[in-house]
């Protein structure tokens, strides 16, 4: 399957660069009142994190959820899991934003990862990963300034409204707020394809729009715009 051929040393160690609260150790499991348990991403888990994203947006295609969040979780500096008994009920991944020698690294195994997929796949492909970039380019051009960001929040539909993606978001908000440098994230989402009041109900500020030519392709004639959304700590 294309998105088990990813080498290992693409996923980076989750919550480096980051003093998590439970940084010590990556195999600890935190429990909390409610049965909920939190684990941190490694490669073994991209299975899981493909079927969490494709119940979340199904309309996507499995190799576009594959190569979204293979690159969400290249860039990522924070990527868990969070389990229900022994089933993974949700997934956060988000990137502490500074310039350093892994950027080259990075863009280096992206580019990698864009060539395996065009090779790899039908010529509608092309497309998709035009406007993948395309939206990419706009994102980084117009994207409010901030110390970290959120590349992806979901929670298997079955268990919404539990709150699931609070706590997942929780953790990471608690764990930034302890680094100085970090003050603000951001996030962007396209209101027809994801839960966007998520996002303004824990307190994100609406900082912009633009139209999402990633989504558009899915969203047909619904409206396709994005928005920029800026939380502060
Ligand atoms: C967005 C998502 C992660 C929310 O997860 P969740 O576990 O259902 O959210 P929670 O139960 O933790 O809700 C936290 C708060 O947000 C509110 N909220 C969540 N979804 C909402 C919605 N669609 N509309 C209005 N409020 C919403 C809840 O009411 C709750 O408010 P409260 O604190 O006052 O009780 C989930 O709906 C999801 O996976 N959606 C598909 C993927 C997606 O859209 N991701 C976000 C963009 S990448």
């Amino acid at each position: 399957m294309w998105g088990t051929e990813v080498s290992t040393p693409q996923i980076r160690e989750a919550g480096e660069g980051l003093t998590q609260a439970n940084a010590s150790s990556e195999t600890t499991i935190h429990r909390n009142p409610r049965d909920l348990t939190f684990r941190r991403c490694s490669s073994e888990d991209l299975e899981t994190c493909y079927k969490l994203a494709q119940n979340a947006f199904p309309m996507v295609r499995p190799r576009e959820n594959q190569l979204f969040v293979e690159a969400c979780l290249l860039w990522s500096d924070w990527a868990e899991l969070a389990y229900e008994s022994q089933e993974a009920v949700g997934l956060l991944i988000c990137k502490i934003v500074k310039k350093d020698w892994r950027t080259v690294s990075r863009l280096l195994a992206y580019f990698m990862l864009l060539v395996r997929f065009i090779l790899g796949g039908p010529p509608q492909d092309l497309r998709f990963l035009w406007n993948f970039l395309l939206t990419d380019g706009k994102v980084a051009k117009n994207q409010p300034r901030a110390d970290a960001e959120i590349q992806t929040v979901i929670v298997h539909s079955s268990h919404r409204g539990e709150g699931i993606g609070k706590a997942l978001l929780d953790r990471f908000i608690s764990a930034a707020r302890q680094e100085a440098q970090i003050r603000t994230v951001r996030t962007y989402t396209t209101p027809a394809l994801t839960n966007w009041r998520f996002y303004e109900r824990y307190g994100f500020k609406r900082m912009g729009t633009f139209y999402d030519n990633f989504s558009s392709s899915y969203v047909a004639s619904k409206d396709a715009n994005a928005i920029f959304y800026l939380l502060t700590l």
